[in-house]
């Protein structure tokens, strides 16, 4: 059984769970194949017009790859100083560098991977996750650094998250050593990932590359509501950076805080993975969030925002890092199944996609908030 969110105290125990997400022990490394990403996009009325950067749709292996490297932004946390020039992950992954800045609140990990050719910066989540999700009236800010890193007039985000990003040096510090590997790296791919509030920084900190002139793919995970309309709408078809930034937001199930906070609005694509209560897997994307109907593209379907009236302190497990891979794990080994295009706005109607409701067997208020804890 679910109910709409009703009152804003329904994050309270966001906090309390979030700290489990640092108990998680290391996954084993995984190896997978290749598989291909598709290049073209139909646009919905049978031609294939869509082969923007922002469009083209990330693969279940990179996906999986940031995932970890998400994960691992976390981990980095509970080490010493030291543990960057030990970290030697069996992939090919190198640290670059991490910084922990507690007056931010700021985890970041930069990486190369010589195996696949990247370059990539993850955030994790930062420490301050109550106050940046519970408070209907966040503050909003011009989003960057006040000088060269900057939107057009109108557009705000959210000040925690770009305080997060571009504040007591950190963006100069992110900015000049994605330079320096890019110099050392000229056909290495660059990402940015993270997770929770760690996504928020990720988007911001890949639309800031992107304005300088990086081509920048971010895939995160639980990404929150980041900006208001102006800065959702920025990364629109006509945008500047269309063909330098994809921004890929990743939601499992019913996960609270890409639902939050109140009255921001989400930039780029989402992918959505659902499973329903005969354990039925599906992935959808919606185009920029919102839809767009001169595309026929679908947005997410009414109802996605719709909040959980009661979190018990183990109910955010969906919002878990560990969740999120071993659901994309499991896409990738049992049925591979994965998005390659947008949804429709003239497919028919599917039936609702909360299949939350299995009281039918057992009223538990619990097992709504998918997935439930085996
Ligand atoms: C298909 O969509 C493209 C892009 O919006 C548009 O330019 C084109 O005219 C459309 N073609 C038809 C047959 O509707
Ligand atoms: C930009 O300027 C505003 C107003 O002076 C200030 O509050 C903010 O901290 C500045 N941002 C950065 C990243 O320096
Ligand atoms: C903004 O960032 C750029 C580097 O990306 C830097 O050159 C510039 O000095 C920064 N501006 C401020 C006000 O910190
Ligand atoms: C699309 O984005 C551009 C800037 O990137 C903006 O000027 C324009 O208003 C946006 N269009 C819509 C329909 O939101
Ligand atoms: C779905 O998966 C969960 C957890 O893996 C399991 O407990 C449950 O029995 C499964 N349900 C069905 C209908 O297979
Ligand atoms: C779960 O999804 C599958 C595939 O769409 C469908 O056949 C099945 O009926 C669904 N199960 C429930 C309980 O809705």
């Amino acid at each position: 059984m679910m109910n709409l969110y009703t009152s804003r105290g329904a994050s309270t125990y966001v906090l309390w769970n979030i700290g489990l997400i640092f108990i998680v022990s290391l996954g084993c490394i995984v190896v997978w194949n290749v598989v291909g990403t598709s290049s073209s996009i139909n646009n919905g009325n049978g031609s294939d017009t869509l082969e923007l950067f922002a469009d083209q749709f990330p693969s279940l292996e990179e996906t999986l790859w940031m995932a970890k490297l998400s994960k691992s932004a976390y981990e980095f946390r509970h080490e010493d100083k030291d543990f960057c020039k030990k970290y030697k992950p069996s992939d090919g992954t190198r640290c670059e560098w991490y910084d922990h800045n507690k007056r931010l609140g700021t985890q970041v990990l930069i990486v190369s991977n010589k195996v696949q050719k990247y370059i990539a910066v993850a955030f994790a989540g930062t420490d301050d996750i109550r106050t940046s999700l519970e408070d209907a009236h966040a503050t909003q800010k011009p989003f960057g650094n006040n000088s060269t890193i900057s939107l057009p007039e109108g557009i705000r985000v959210h000040s925690g998250f770009d305080n997060a990003v571009f504040l007591q040096g950190m963006w100069e510090q992110i900015s000049s050593r994605i330079k320096r590997l890019v110099i050392a790296h000229p056909s290495y791919r660059i990402y940015s990932t993270g997770h929770s509030l760690g996504a928020a920084n990720s988007l911001l900190t890949a639309a800031a590359l992107s304005l300088q002139g990086h081509k920048v793919k971010s895939i995160n995970f639980g990404c929150p509501q980041t900006g208001n309309k102006p800065w959702s709408e920025f990364f629109n078809r006509t945008s500047p950076t269309k063909d330098k930034l994809a921004i890929w937001r990743i939601v499992l199930g019913w996960d609270l805080v890409p639902r939050l906070p109140d009255f921001f609005y989400h930039a780029g694509h989402t992918i959505q993975l659902w499973k329903n209560s005969t354990n039925v897997t599906s992935v959808e994307s919606y185009f920029e969030h919102y839809g767009n109907e001169e595309l026929h593209y679908a947005g997410a379907p009414p109802g996605w925002n719709a909040k959980p009236h009661f979190i018990g302190p183990d109910d955010l497990t969906s919002h878990f890092m560990t969740k999120y891979i071993e659901h994309l794990e499991e896409l990738n080994s049992v049925d591979s199944t994965w998005v390659h295009e947008f949804k429709k706005s003239d497919d028919p109607p599917p039936p609702p996609p909360i299949d939350y409701d299995d009281d039918v067997f057992n009223d538990d208020l619990r097992d709504d908030w998918y997935p439930k804890e085996a």
